[in-house]
C-alpha cells in the first residue's frame, strides 16, 4: 500500500486528512490507496509512471510529508528549447506541479554551450540549477567567469583539477537542502573524464556533510549500461540518478526499493524534426560524405522532455518518477 500525501492538521495531529484516492468502496478514514498523480501536465504525448511504497512508520508525525516535486529537464537545445522552458516551467511552478527544477543547459547557446545571459534567463524562467554537460565550456568566454560566481551552474565533477566551477551545488527549497551532482561517463565520450563513480562519491560526501538530504545526480553519458551501473552503485544513497546527453528519452524509469529514482535519459527539450536537435539534411549530408558541415539548430516539432520525481523530504527517498513529454508546436 502506498502511504503518502497524508496531510495532517497541525492542530489535530491524530486526525490527518487524506488527500489521495481511497480504495474502492472505502469510506473516508478507512483504507486508502494509490500514489496521487502529480498535477495535470496537459498536452502530454507520452506519460509513464513508476512508484514505490513508502513505509512511514511514524503515523503520528505532526507535520507529514509535503513530497517535494522535482522537475528534471533533458538537454535543452537552442532558442526553441529556451522558449519551451519559458512556456512550460513558470506555469508548472505556479500550479504547484514542480517545486524545484534542474535543467541541462549544455546546448542552449545555438546548440553548443551556455552563456551567462542564457543562464540568467533560464533562472528567471524557474530553473533552480543548471547542469552544463560536455558542451558546457563551448562558449568559454561567455561562461567561465560567471560559473566562478554562480554555484547553481554546475559543471561535470570529473573534469581534471583546475577547471573553473564546481561539480555539485547545494540549494535550499522550501527549507530543505537539495544537492545536485553532475558527472560525465567514460564510455564513448569525446573527452577523457576520470571515474564518474569516484567523482560522485566525493561530491555526495561533501553534500551530506553540508546537510543535504535530497541528492540528485545528473549523469551525462552516452552508454546506457554505464548510467544504469551508476544508478545501482548509488542506490539508496541518493534520491535520483538521471541521464542526459543522448537527447533521446528512454522508457526505463523506475524507483528502486531503496528509494532512488532512475531513468537512463531525460530526452531533449527542443526540436524533434531534426537529428538530436540539428538540421536533419545537413547531418545526413555529413554521414553521407564524412565532410564537416555546420549544423544549424532545427526549428520544428518542439517538445519539452523530462521527469517529475516526488521525494519524501524527511528521508530523501524518491516515491515516484513520471516522464513528462509535451509537444508544443
Ligand atoms: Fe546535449
Ligand atoms: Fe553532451
Amino acid at each position: 500500500m502506498f502511504n503518502q500525501a497524508l496531510i495532517q492538521d497541525p492542530d489535530n495531529p491524530t486526525g490527518g486528512e487524506w488527500c489521495g484516492p481511497y480504495l474502492p468502496g472505502a469510506r473516508k478514514g478507512e483504507d486508502k490507496v494509490g500514489a496521487p498523480e502529480p498535477g495535470p501536465v496537459g498536452g502530454c504525448i507520452g506519460r509513464a509512471h513508476a512508484t514505490m511504497s513508502l513505509n512511514i512508520s511514524d503515523r503520528t508525525r505532526r507535520y507529514t510529508s509535503i513530497m517535494l516535486k522535482i522537475l528534471m529537464i533533458g538537454d535543452t537545445v537552442g532558442d526553441p528549447g529556451q522558449k519551451a522552458i519559458e512556456r512550460v516551467v513558470p506555469g508548472m511552478k505556479k500550479r504547484g506541479e514542480a517545486d524545484f527544477v534542474v535543467c541541462n543547459a549544455e546546448n542552449t547557446a545555438d546548440g553548443a554551450g551556455v552563456t551567462e545571459s542564457i543562464a540568467k534567463e533560464l533562472f528567471f524562467n524557474g530553473c533552480d540549477v543548471l547542469t552544463i554537460g560536455d558542451h558546457g565550456f563551448d562558449r568559454r568566454k561567455d561562461i567561465e567567469e560567471y560559473i566562478k560566481k554562480e554555484p547553481r551552474v554546475v559543471r561535470l565533477a570529473n573534469y581534471p583539477k583546475g577547471v573553473p566551477g564546481s561539480g555539485s551545488c547545494l540549494v535550499e527549497c522550501k527549507g530543505y537542502k537539495i544537492g545536485v551532482v553532475h558527472v560525465a561517463g567514460q564510455v564513448f565520450m569525446r573527452y577523457s573524464f576520470s571515474s564518474p563513480f569516484h567523482a560522485a562519491d566525493e561530491e555526495i560526501a561533501k553534500l551530506k556533510t553540508a546537510g543535504a538530504k535530497i541528492i540528485l545526480v545528473d549523469m551525462h553519458a552516452e552508454a546506457t549500461s554505464e548510467k544504469v551501473a551508476l544508478s545501482w552503485y548509488l542506490d539508496g544513497r541518493v534520491s535520483a540518478v538521471v541521464g542526459t546527453h543522448t537527447h533521446i528519452p528512454t522508457a526505463d524509469e523506475r524507483v528502486s526499493e531503496n528509494g532512488t529514482a532512475c531513468i537512463t535519459d531525460l530526452g531533449m527539450t527542443g526540436p524533434y524534426d531534426s537529428v538530436i536537435g540539428r538540421d536533419k539534411t545537413s547531418v545526413i549530408q555529413k554521414f553521407l560524405t564524412q565532410m564537416n558541415v555546420r549544423h544549424a539548430v532545427a526549428t520544428k516539432d518542439v517538445r519539452f522532455s523530462g521527469v517529475i520525481i516526488q521525494v519524501d523530504e524527511y528521508s530523501g527517498k524518491a516515491i515516484s518518477i513520471e516522464r513528462v513529454h509535451r509537444k508544443l508546436q
